[in-house]
């Protein structure tokens, strides 16, 4: 037997992003200053190696499926700079893989900041410093600050999702070939292309996308195991509909099933007026409405392909101080298991979350919430 046959498992058997449990949960960006507010709340994240381990120590205790880190390279400015500092993904999810031993790790990848050969092999010892735990998120770039930092040329929108199609491909074949393979195309030129040893995970890692766009539904919804979508507050059947939407692309334009995930933002009190009361507080007197701004406006640079109307900046910029876009789930422990059973019953496999107070929202979720999303049968094996 060669050494990778002794090596490589059955992704499902050691992924728990792949597991059967009724809704699988998560964090984000929990690698970066801020968390996901833009904010000057008191007890906002404030990154540090401590601070993030704590995090996903936390995640542990409740099982969670998923610790997904936000690629960024610099801060969006304002008074409180959100996600100015914070680590890298692919380092920071080395790191949390070491020390912990159940939970989903992700990293967060650029296609064009990273070379394939490097993403596939730095993704491969995170597979194995995770026996088998670790997804690969892919991200083709909208902020064009940050790549311009790199000092070439960003990419047009059609042009990066096949740029990224060509990054996938060589990708995969690293994970799964074992002869040295050329490569010649648009992007990339691979010569005698190897890599040894093999993932843990067979056929190969968990691969990610939040692809928002037509094209980025389609790359998603074609290449990734878990595709990531952001609902906006909607009715139930809204929400079945858009998430169906994802399962209807890959079956009939790609014969393939997806899991789809969301983001939530989990604002809780002892009242609904009590979390009403918070949201007005860290998101209309201590919102940092500079830095989402500048996010939104350059989120819809005309390179991004993405128009937002005039009428909605506002509402955009509200939704990313409140929890960079999440799902807003606001009020007492029981109308957040509720908002959960909602996201559930629409067809979501697994939440992200993030909390205002990433710490406190996030302790108290253990010791009060968690034990009635249980209850409520949300983290059974279905
Ligand atoms: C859960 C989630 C995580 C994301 N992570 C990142 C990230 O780490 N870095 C990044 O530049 N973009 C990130 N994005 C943005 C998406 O990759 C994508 O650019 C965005 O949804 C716009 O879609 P489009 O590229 O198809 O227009 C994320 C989006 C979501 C919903």
């Amino acid at each position: 037997m060669t050494a990778r046959a002794i090596q490589q498992q059955d992704r499902a058997e050691t992924n728990p992003a792949f597991s059967c449990r009724k809704l699988k949960l998560g964090t984000f960006q929990t690698n970066l200053d801020s968390g996901c507010v833009m904010s000057d709340l008191d007890g906002r994240l404030d990154i540090t190696w401590p601070t993030t381990l704590g995090l996903a120590r936390l995640a542990e205790e409740m099982d969670f499926e998923a610790l997904v880190p936000v690629a960024r390279w610099h801060g969006f400015g304002g008074a409180t700079n959100p996600q100015g500092r914070g680590f890298e993904a692919y380092t920071w999810a080395a790191g949390i893989a070491a020390s912990t031993a159940k939970a989903g790790v992700f990293a967060t990848s650029h296609i064009s900041l990273n070379h394939p050969i490097v993403a596939a092999k730095q993704s491969t010892v995170i597979d194995h410093i995770s026996g088998g735990r670790y997804a690969l998120n892919i991200v083709t770039g909208w902020n064009q600050p940050e790549i311009d930092m790199f000092g070439s040329p960003m990419m047009g929108h059609t042009e990066r999702y096949a740029c990224a199609e060509e990054w996938l491909t060589i990708v995969k074949r690293l994970w799964t070939e074992d002869d040295a393979f050329d490569h010649e195309g648009k992007f990339y030129k691979i010569t005698k292309g190897y890599l040894q040893p093999k993932p843990i995970q067979r056929p190969y890692p968990a691969v990610m996308s939040a692809g928002a766009s037509e094209r980025g539904r389609h790359f998603a919804t074609k290449y990734a195991d878990l595709v990531f979508t952001v609902i906006r507050t909607g009715g139930l059947e809204e929400c079945r509909a858009h998430v169906q939407a994802y399962h209807r692309l890959a079956r009939e334009e790609y014969g393939r099933e997806v899991r789809v995930w969301t983001v939530a933002n989990i604002v809780q009190g002892e009242t609904e007026k009590a979390a009403r009361d918070f949201y007005r507080y860290y998101v209309h007197e201590k919102g940092d409405w500079e830095a989402a701004k500048n996010m939104i406006d350059t989120f819809t640079l005309d390179i991004n392909a993405r128009m937002i109307p005039t009428e909605r900046l506002k509402a955009y910029q509200e939704a990313f101080i409140a929890g960079w876009g999440g799902f807003p789930l606001i009020g007492t422990k029981e109308q957040i298991v509720d908002g959960l059973q909602a996201l559930s019953r629409a067809g979501v496999d697994g939440v992200l979350l993030c909390w205002p107070r990433f710490e406190q929202g996030m302790r108290e979720f253990r010791d009060i919430t968690y034990p009635l999303v249980r209850q409520a049968g949300l983290r059974d094996f279905g």
